[in-house]
């Protein structure tokens, strides 16, 4: 097949790091799919987005744009290249065994459905919780800046994930690229008695309130673990979604096999599994 690659160019290039995108045409000008890799400032792993039409599919276009990616990836001294989530057994995850990649992490999706879902999560003494939507009020925004590198060190199975480093500016714009999609995040900390959030748990839900909330990122300090954190956070974020958003249908979360700690925390509140996805890698050797 005639195939011309195109590189796009993506104005969104920002301190973070930068997103390169290709388009695949055939010989008429026709549209036959894409390739986005966000690339890390901070180098490490870059991470792979790939679409092909479904009416173009299984004539080598996906295969083509890899390679792309691959080079661009190699060039900009990543270490390797990591997929998207694949669901087990589906075309994605044909195609990554098919094309040689590394099957480094495996992730199991459930769903709390809100009618009758009466979550029990104990308070823990000596701790409050606070609740706000939105970007993080600005009293809160260094201490809660403080609390996210609980998330440093989640399980990632085999991936070369390398955590980033976090400031007020990076939690502005996570909140502001929720809010610009019609989103609403909310979030609920644990507040020690010294004034520092030590806890985190994010739920991103539908603008109109309508259908499942997504689950973002929950996390403990390590010296505040095994305490209950965890769950009362997400019991008081269930509690307060069906108050907030009376009309939200289920609360869908995502999480590693191999963290062991959220998926128990996670099934006492009643989330039942739906799906399992995989991550795969390449690994690429950095040019000398
Ligand atoms: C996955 C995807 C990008 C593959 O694109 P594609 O252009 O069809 O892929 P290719 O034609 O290059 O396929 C290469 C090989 O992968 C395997 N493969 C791809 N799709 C497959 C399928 N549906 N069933 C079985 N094997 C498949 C085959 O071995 C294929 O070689 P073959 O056709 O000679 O047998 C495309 O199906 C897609 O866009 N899916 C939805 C998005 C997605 O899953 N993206 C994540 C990809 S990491």
């Amino acid at each position: 097949m005639i195939m011309h690659i195109t590189p796009l160019i993506d104005p969104a290039r920002g301190p973070s790091g930068q997103r390169l995108v290709w388009l695949a045409t055939g010989g008429d000008g026709r549209p036959l799919g894409t390739a986005s890799l966000r690339v890390p400032a901070a180098g490490g792993v870059a991470d792979l987005q790939l679409r092909v039409h479904p009416a173009e599919r299984r004539a080598g276009v996906g295969t083509r744009l890899l390679e792309v990616a691959t080079d661009a990836a190699a060039d900009q001294g990543m270490r390797g290249l990591l997929t998207e989530p694949v669901r087990q057994g589906e075309e994605g995850d044909r195609f990554c065994m098919a094309t040689g990649l590394r099957q480094v992490l495996t992730l199991t999706y459930t769903r709390l459905p809100l009618d009758g879902a009466k979550p029990t999560g104990a308070s823990v003494p000596g701790y409050r919780l606070i609740h706000w939507d939105g970007t993080v009020p600005d009293e809160l925004a260094n201490t809660f800046a403080r609390s996210r590198r609980a998330m440093d060190d989640m399980p990632m199975g085999d991936t070369d994930y390398a955590p980033q480093p976090w400031d007020v500016e990076r939690l502005h714009a996570i909140a502001d690229a929720v809010a610009r999609r019609g989103e609403i995040l909310c979030t609920t900390a644990a507040v020690a008695a010294d004034g520092e959030i030590v806890g985190f748990t994010e739920l991103v839900v539908p603008g109109d309130g309508r259908g499942d909330g997504q689950h973002y990122g929950t996390g403990v300090l390590p010296a505040h673990r095994g305490r209950g954190l965890a769950r009362w956070m997400k019991a008081a974020q269930i509690t307060r979604s069906r108050e907030c958003f009376p009309d939200l249908a289920g609360l869908l979360a995502d999480t590693a096999d191999s963290n062991t700690a959220m998926r128990h925390v996670n099934d006492s509140l009643g989330y039942r599994t739906t799906h399992r996805s995989l991550l795969y890698q390449r690994d690429l050797t950095p040019a000398n």
